[in-house]
């Protein structure tokens, strides 16, 4: 197809081809040109953005040195998703948020494409995964085929995949020489007496798949911890139990780990009676400055999981920092306005800096 176009006083002679975009307001026509002023050809965007079916004003993106970066999240309203568009748009970036769960994985021999809301995906530089956990399945199928499409996926789904489970995760890192609360997931057969034998009194009983700590309880006797973990085996739900770290006094600390390094840490505090700090259970946050020691085992724990970006839970236990569990997709409201860090920003740092590799 051969078309001219005139644009913002520029003749475009020719493209080789036209891509939309999935997003319904920002259509994109990606054009492919020769400059005179630069060596080689110039991929230009764009951006015709559309209001109600019309098209309104064009803006030009240099593909030089902008990226169509799609953030897959079921949450453009939360905080993390806004801050990271924000993060993106400041830096000239075209930043899109797709509801993974609507998107169509097309399987053709040699030929990988998705379907969002009827529109091919495509032009797409980088994918920012935001998966919830009850996401997992679908968010890394996506994730997983945007990756044979050959986009830059700023978490892989493999690494995804291997941090979602506390159990799973932790067999990654036993090998590593990082130290963990000692831990047991129990055959349905197991009595409580041998747990008790192996972690000890009181205990955390934890769901795998648990996050904001929800499903992990605290249990100070044997006859509470053998009604619970009946329960669990009754209702089929996926358990650990671990030992209790008493000394770290409802405290933990979340690290960030962004492009192998730390870039942010709070400790967070539970509140009055209670003993997760989680915010979401009502803890408060704090800046802390990390010893050499806590940010290395929060650097280990993240290069052994093969994340670019995660929110590492370490507790400070008389042996040392202890990890708890490594977060995929870690909220971003509590860390950056505990330490008024740009966290959103340092994500897109990665992408920009992986740049030449995809
Ligand atoms: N073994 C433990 N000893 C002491 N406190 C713990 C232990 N495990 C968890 N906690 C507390 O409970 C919180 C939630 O546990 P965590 O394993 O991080 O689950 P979630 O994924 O739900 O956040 C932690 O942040 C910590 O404050
Ligand atoms: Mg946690």
């Amino acid at each position: 197809m051969r078309l001219k176009f005139h644009l913002l006083g520029f003749d475009f002679p020719a493209f080789s081809y036209i891509r939309f975009l999935p997003s319904l307001t920002n259509p994109v026509v990606r054009l492919k040109m020769k400059s005179k002023t630069t060596r080689g050809s110039v991929d230009f965007v764009l951006c015709l953005t559309q209001n109600t079916g019309f098209v309104k004003e064009p803006i030009l993106i240099d593909k030089t040195t902008n990226m169509n970066i799609l953030v897959l999240s079921k949450g453009p309203q939360l905080y993390s998703t806004k801050s990271i568009v924000r993060a993106g748009e400041k830096r000239g970036h075209q930043m899109i948020v797709i509801d993974y769960s609507e998107c169509n994985l097309i399987i053709e021999e040699g030929f990988p494409h998705i379907f969002y809301r009827g529109v091919r995906v495509d032009g797409i530089d980088a994918i920012i995964p935001r998966i919830g956990a009850s996401g997992t399945f679908y968010g890394t199928s996506v994730i997983r085929h945007f990756e044979a499409m050959g986009v830059y996926a700023l978490t892989s789904s493999e690494a995804l995949l291997k941090s979602r489970s506390k159990l799973r995760s932790m067999q990654v890192l036993v090998n590593t020489g990082i130290l963990m609360p000692k831990t047991i997931f129990p055959s349905p057969y197991l009595s409580m007496h041998r747990i008790e034998e192996t972690v000890g009194l009181p205990c955390v009983i934890k769901l795998l798949s648990g996050t904001h700590g929800i499903g992990v309880i605290l249990v100070n006797d044997r006859i509470t911890a053998e009604s619970i973990l009946e329960s669990y085996v009754k209702m089929k739900q996926r358990f650990i139990v671990q030992e209790f770290i008493s000394e770290a006094s409802g405290s933990d600390i979340r690290v960030l780990v962004i492009g192998g390094e730390v870039v942010a840490a709070m400790r967070r505090t539970a509140r009055q009676g209670e003993f997760r700090s989680n915010l979401h259970r009502g803890g408060n946050s704090e800046n802390i400055e990390l010893s050499k020691e806590e940010q290395e085992t929060a650097l280990a724990a993240v290069k052994a999981l093969g994340l670019e970006v995660a929110g590492v839970d370490m507790l400070q236990s008389k042996r040392g920092p202890l990890i708890l569990e490594v977060n995929a997709s870690p909220g971003l409201e509590g860390i950056e306005t505990t330490t008024g860090i740009d966290v959103a920003g340092k994500m897109i740092d990665v992408i920009e800096g992986n740049r030449g590799l995809f």
